[in-house]
């Protein structure tokens, strides 16, 4: 656990479905909560309640500075128990929240074009990275970004229709409901050769099975990439040793790193795993 951090008491201001499944939550934390950096995460629980024991880690979705108050956006989806209390939770609900923690993106100065690769909920640090890198005026060209964002079905993108507003929309959806109709790698691989890998580089966010192609993708495309593996988490807090990945060291050696602590965000190349998996790695 971060021994740096406390533990923050938060009010819910909103929290509003989306889409069937996800919801947005808006928490209103004390002025001295630090800023976030896009891709680190914080753990949530329902303040005072013991059952279920662990907070649940959420990417940063936005983050704003209002007066006194500190405003966290969260994006999630419900996949348990934990996260359907907090769909249940109203407006004036108290909430239990740690972080920023983990390590975010980082994005070179140097780069000419960002693409951004999302799944479901993976949509959520990087549309707070992309608001930080190009939303502001005197930040980068919003043209210069292209955000690949692959869903179910339409509904998760039709609730974020401000991202076109934002960068360059390219929508794929299982159901062939909106946009390209198969996965979001799968639109990716129709794009990819026509990006400069000298001024490109690609930031990725999703389930297991989309940054393993994503790996594969670009196993023999020089495209920087880094990805948030947030997926692998569960205590969220250097506990459990749950999130432990196999990553490459410069050396060439293997060491075992924690998601939690050490990532979310890796170099996609270092995770040995993902590019294990033609062989039917984890
Ligand atoms: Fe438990 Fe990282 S999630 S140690």
């Amino acid at each position: 656990m971060d021994e740096g951090k406390a533990m923050a008491a938060g009010e819910i201001v909103d929290n509003r479905p989306l889409a069937p499944g996800h919801y947005h939550m808006t928490v209103r934390l004390p002025a001295s909560f630090a800023d976030p950096s896009p891709g680190q995460f914080v753990m949530v629980r329902e303040a005072g309640r013991m059952e279920p024991l662990l907070s649940r880690p959420f990417s940063v979705f936005d983050f704003h500075r209002r007066g006194e108050d500190a405003l966290l956006e969260l994006l999630y989806r419900t996949v348990g128990r934990g996260t359907g209390l907090l769909s249940g939770m109203k407006p004036g609900g108290a909430l239990s929240v740690l972080g920023p923690l983990g390590r975010g993106f980082t994005m070179d100065p140097g780069i000419r074009r960002a693409l951004f690769v999302a799944g479901g909920v993976g949509v959520a640090p990087l549309h707070f990275l992309l608001r930080r890198a190009f939303a502001s005026p005197g930040k980068r060209d919003p043209g210069d970004a292209v955000f690949y964002f692959g869903a179910a079905s339409r509904d998760l993108p039709a609730s974020l229709a401000g991202l076109s507003g934002l960068c360059d929309l390219r929508i794929a959806t299982d159901d062939g409901s909106r946009g390209f109709h198969g996965t979001v790698t799968g639109l990716l691989e129709g794009d990819i050769d026509g990006y400069d890998p000298g001024g490109t580089a690609l930031f990725g966010c999703g389930p297991a099975p989309m940054i393993r192609a994503l790996a594969l993708l670009l196993a023999d495309r020089p495209i920087p990439c880094q990805v948030s593996l947030e997926e692998r988490m569960a205590c969220g807090m250097g506990a459990c040793l749950g999130c432990a990945v196999a990553t490459g060291t410069p050396e060439g050696e293997r060491a075992y790193r924690k998601v939690c602590e050490e990532g979310p965000v890796f170099d996609i190349r270092q995770i040995l795993s993902l590019l294990s998996c033609e062989q039917g790695g984890p």
